[in-house]
């Protein structure tokens, strides 16, 4: 089994003092997921490069572009944060998901595509030899705090499978995470775990945390199915 790591979502931090809310989750996590949203692609904004430019974190930043036309983009993002480890865009949102792709992975980034609730997997299957993970929304994307849809479950069982001719592939979920979704998306397949709300909105962050990676621990396994 890969190892899980979780990825808080700066998406529900209170943006007025981000770094100091980063500070206090980055400790017991693996990487900081940071939602970019346009208004155009999703019906939110959140942020640009520019903010990410000042963002300040120990661990590796994982962008997911919510935005139309990603190609426009990628190097002002790719040169934003030398902590910039990962990008995603939506296949929803491109038509040159290739060049994207390949416009990432040329700056040293893993590069991944993300997919609606309800795009079928078989609109990314001609990337996936070229891609380092998959970000699987378990939400419509644009807020952060919605209920995780367990109809996505079965993309996840279906890019696991598919996996075993990836083997390197990592499989992220995104939406409604916590302590209890979170089983049902690794029993699925899932590796990475973004998480917003549950994190920033516990009283007791790195318990959150610990919570989400410890999901085998006594009374609280993960069935293999
Ligand atoms: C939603 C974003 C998510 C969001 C998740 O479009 O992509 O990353 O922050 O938030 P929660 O965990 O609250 O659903
Ligand atoms: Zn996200």
């Amino acid at each position: 089994m890969k190892k899980i790591l979780i990825a808080p979502s700066i998406l529900s931090a209170d943006f007025g003092k981000l770094n100091e809310e980063i500070a206090s989750v980055e400790r017991y996590a693996d990487l900081i997921h940071c939602d970019v949203m346009d208004g155009c692609f999703v019906p939110n904004i959140t942020f640009g490069n520019e903010v990410i430019k000042c963002i300040k974190s120990s661990k590796p930043l994982d962008v997911h572009l919510m935005i139309a036309n990603p190609e426009k983009h990628i190097e002002a993002f790719a040169k934003a944060n030398s902590k910039i480890k990962m990008i995603s865009f939506h296949i929803e949102a491109t038509k040159q998901p290739k060049k994207v792709i390949k416009e990432i992975k040329d700056f040293g980034i893993k590069a991944g595509i993300a997919i609606k609730p309800k795009t079928p997997l078989k609109r990314i299957l001609p990337f996936l030899d070229r891609l380092d993970f998959v970000l699987i929304m378990t939400v419509e994307p644009g807020f952060g705090g919605q209920k995780f849809m367990q109809s996505v479950l079965p993309k996840i069982k279906e890019l696991r499978e598919l996996r075993e001719l990836a083997p390197e592939l990592d499989i992220e979920v995104d939406g409604g995470i916590n302590a209890e979704t979170a089983k049902l998306a690794v029993r699925a397949g899932a590796n990475v775990l973004v998480s917003g709300s549950y994190i920033f909105g516990a009283k007791d962050k790195k318990k959150a945390i610990e919570n989400l990676r410890n999901l085998e621990a006594p009374g609280n396994a993960v069935k293999k199915c």
